[in-house]
């Protein structure tokens, strides 16, 4: 998704977008741009392609003195990615300058509107039409003119703004879409995200829903909706600026692969004591509410969702009632049947994915108790939910997510059992069990990860292959629906992924000579079902690659390769199965040469609807 940055100080502000927007590429972008302060007004370079494109075409621009200005990256919704489409849009006064992420819903409607008294658009975006209405509401008064055109703005808005007549500030807004503001010595900043301005400063504050706030060198006012002034507690960034780089990897989704176990860890460890009771440090959400719970709704979106479809397996089968996975693109508009007995469970790594924020909206306006799984602190979906567990990867930059899906798993099995025990549906004994089972977990991720040959060899026979089918039955369906995600948004090689027991319903169609089909077959219940399903497609002719559990001979007598997940209790099977398969994802990618942690036409963060 598009990525702001924006910078006043007394540094030449060049350089510094530059790299603040390089730290934001992981966002998805297709055109680049900045707008300066500059002697003779507002200056505004911008190009279709990459930042390095923009570095070639600022090279030569005499910028040493300004000292304010904001930057874009822009991820295409609305017109094709060109440099006339590309951000900042300067009004065609030369008075406003703008960089927008989210969506204006009635653009057509305000072109319109201000066609009718005397403007023209030259672009195709929804956004430049913010520039142009807040220059027509201007009269001197930034403020004033931000705030009577975001009166007429239906939609999801993040924006800096600059004003040529007041050089040494920037204007920040933002409704539904996330902005932060970073506080410095004698400079601050706006980005989209941390990592942009984190090697500038460590403190930072989100800016809230409607707030707008006013940026100098010294010092950044704040107003709510109201107009009432706000303040702010900066929080302090503690990770290592390292950590948001690549550290010696090719790329940072294998980076993230590799540093599953210590994430995993992180996330569950300071939630059990030495007694082994589970500590979530619920503020709102009673023993008493738990027992009261009669189903259970997780509402996400992409792998976030897929760890939900885990999820509900094993919430069901333990709690003993009604779960349900939705997609919260679909939740929202579902007329989900949920009431003040219902747990809504959000996840989301960025905490800013507009339909899974919107969906949070909705369970609350309907009554649910809601628990929201996230990775990134004080984001809009943490701030909104009742109840927040963090997930404590640390900042995850690939847009394929990794690390973040394995710790939002194990929160979630944690939540499960935290549950269980207080509504008694497992016994104190048991739960020990399970919860000595999940601190394993780190160690075992570990030992696939220490025996990554043979993954590699399997990646290196089938990279050229253009049709993959994952099959799986309960959890391994669930975690087919994963792992056939994070080959085809990284390799662009199609995919599906498919409930075994459906192959004979109309895709077994699609098998013929060659197809690679990828069999999931840890769930034990179910294994002789899924030897009989691999048989079905050998005997049409695919390739297969089966996931077993270590002690499996009957599949591995029926497969072309298999990849052995170590020996582990049922409750870890799922964290592990699926690391083998996003190391198959990103070796297949990285033999074809693709463009990894930033695959075409994604985004890492999907802030519009
Ligand atoms: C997964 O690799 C994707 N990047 C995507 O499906 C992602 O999980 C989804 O967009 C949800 O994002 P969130 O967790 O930040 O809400």
């Amino acid at each position: 998704m598009c990525g702001i940055v924006g910078y006043v100080g007394v540094k030449p502000a060049m350089p510094i977008l530059l790299d603040s927007l390089e730290k934001l590429e992981y966002r998805g972008y297709d055109s680049a741009g900045v707008a300066l302060i500059s002697d003779s007004g507002i200056m505004i370079r911008k190009t279709r392609g990459r930042i390095a494109d923009l570095r070639k075409i600022v090279a030569s621009v005499p910028a040493d003195d300004c000292t304010v200005g904001i930057g874009h990256t822009r991820w295409a919704t609305h017109g094709e990615p060109s440099d006339v489409n590309s951000h900042p849009h300067l009004s065609k006064s030369g008075r406003v300058a703008v960089v927008h992420n989210g969506i204006i819903e009635n653009y057509i409607e305000l072109r319109e509107y201000l066609r009718a008294r005397g403007y023209s658009f030259s672009t195709e975006t929804d956004s430049e039409v913010v520039s142009e209405l807040i220059d027509y509401w201007y009269n001197g008064d930034p403020v004033a003119a931000v705030r009577k055109a975001e009166q007429q703005l239906k939609g999801s808005y993040a924006l800096g703004i600059l004003f040529a007549e007041f050089p040494e500030q920037i204007i920040a807004l933002r409704k539904d879409s996330p902005l932060i503001v970073g506080i410095g010595e004698g400079e601050n900043f706006i980005a989209s995200d941390i990592p942009a301005i984190l090697k500038h400063t460590r403190e930072v504050f989100r800016l809230g829903e409607r707030e707008l706030a006013i940026l100098t060198r010294r010092r950044v006012t704040v107003f709510d909706h109201l107009g009432n002034q706000v303040r702010h507690e900066t929080e302090h960034i503690a990770w290592d600026a390292t950590a948001a780089e690549k550290g010696g990897y090719s790329h940072f989704m294998i980076k993230e692969i590799f540093e599953q176990p210590d994430a995993i860890a992180k996330t569950i460890a300071p939630r059990i004591d030495d007694e082994l009771n589970i500590r979530l440090g619920f503020k709102s959400i009673t023993d008493e509410d738990i027992r009261n719970i009669n189903s259970i709704k997780i509402t996400a979106c992409g792998s976030a969702y897929h760890v939900g479809v885990v999820a509900k397996h094993f919430l069901k089968k333990t709690l003993n009632i009604p779960v349900e996975a939705e997609l919260a693109s679909e939740f929202r508009y579902d007329d989900p049947i949920i009431d003040e007995h219902t747990l809504v469970i959000i996840v989301s790594q960025s905490g800013e994915t507009l339909d899974t924020l919107y969906a949070l909206r909705e369970a609350k306006k309907r009554g649910a108790r809601v628990v929201s799984i996230v990775n990134v602190v004080a984001s809009s979906i943490a701030n909104e939910s009742e109840e927040v567990l963090y997930t404590w990867a640390g900042p995850e930059i690939a847009v394929a997510t990794t690390k973040a899906y394995s710790t939002q798993l194990a929160l979630i099995e944690l939540l499960c059992l935290y549950m269980a025990g207080i509504r008694g549906s497992m016994t104190k004994a048991e739960i020990d069990g399970e919860i000595r089972a999940m601190q394993a977990i780190p160690a075992g991720v570990q030992s696939l990860l220490d025996n990554v040959k043979s993954v590699q060899y399997i990646a290196s026979l089938y990279f050229n292959c253009q049709d993959v089918f994952f099959i799986g039955r309960n959890i391994d369906y669930a975690l087919s629906l994963e792992a056939s995600l994070k080959l085809k948004e990284i390799s662009y090689i199609h995919s599906e992924a498919y409930a075994a027991g459906e192959l004979k319903h109309g895709s077994i169609s699609l098998i013929e000579d060659g197809t690679l089909v990828i069999a999931l077959c840890t769930y034990r219940p179910l294994l002789e079902k899924m030897v009989s399903n691999i048989k079905e497609v050998k005997a049409r002719g695919a390739k297969v690659i089966a996931v077993i559990n270590h002690d499996d001979t009957q599949t591995e007598a029926v497969a072309d390769h298999v990849i052995r997940i170590p020996e582990c209790k049922d409750i870890a099977v799922a964290s592990l199965t699926i690391v083998p398969l996003q190391l198959l994802a990103y070796y297949i990618a990285s033999l074809k040469g693709c463009d990894i942690d930033k695959p075409r036409n994604l985004a890492k963060s999907v802030t519009v609807e």
